[in-house]
């Protein structure tokens, strides 16, 4: 399946699965070999970090917790700038190894916005997992310490990243095809 359409748009195949896979073992092995003894509490940031989440975690073979947060910024295909933490993080957060995963990194409003919230519960430690980053679309620099991939500024669908709703449960990552446009 090299290009899909969803909604009005089509996109085209971008990073395969079996791309996406080796990346996320490499991701995983670093993690480990930092984390192994720490139980760090992983928090994933939903909806569009699910699928890289349930890998990513699966792949890290050592004692680890789990806490899910929901944060909003996205309409369409641009974000709106504003960033709504739907619900947070249950207690015992202070004292703890935190390590935010994240879809993707666009504007770097969302993780911004979220780690200043976090830094505020007094966790040991704040480290970010992301799958993806956009670095020229990038507004405030975020560290992040485990990245997936770099890629131009284009609108990206599958792997748990959706076009208004759809899109989320295609195996590969796909790109805005702009000769569709
Ligand atoms: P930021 O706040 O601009 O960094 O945007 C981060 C959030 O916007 C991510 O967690 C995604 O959910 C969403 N997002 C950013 N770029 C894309 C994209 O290309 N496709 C789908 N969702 C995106
Ligand atoms: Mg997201």
């Amino acid at each position: 399946m090299n290009r899909v359409v969803v909604h009005d748009k089509t996109f085209k195949v971008f990073i395969t699965k079996d791309e996406i896979r080796s990346r996320v073992k490499e991701m995983a092995w670093e993690i480990t070999k930092k984390y192994k003894d720490l139980n760090p509490v992983f928090v994933p940031i939903l909806n569009g970090s699910f699928v890289f989440a349930a890998d990513l975690v699966r792949a890290c073979n050592f004692d680890s917790e789990l806490s899910f947060v929901k944060i909003e910024s996205y309409k369409g295909l641009s974000s709106t700038g504003k960033v709504d933490i739907k619900f947070g993080l249950d207690g015992k957060i202070g004292g703890r190894h935190l390590i935010i995963i994240e879809d993707i990194v666009d504007s770097g409003i969302t993780l911004m916005n979220f780690i200043k919230e976090v830094e505020k519960l007094n966790p040991a430690s704040i480290t970010i997992a992301s799958m993806l980053l956009k670095p020229e679309a990038v507004q405030h620099q975020i560290p992040i310490d485990y990245l997936g991939f770099r890629i131009p500024n284009a609108f990206v669908i599958g792997y748990g990243l959706d076009y208004d709703g759809l899109g989320r449960t295609l195996e590969d990552i796909y790109q805005l095809d702009e000769e569709e446009k």
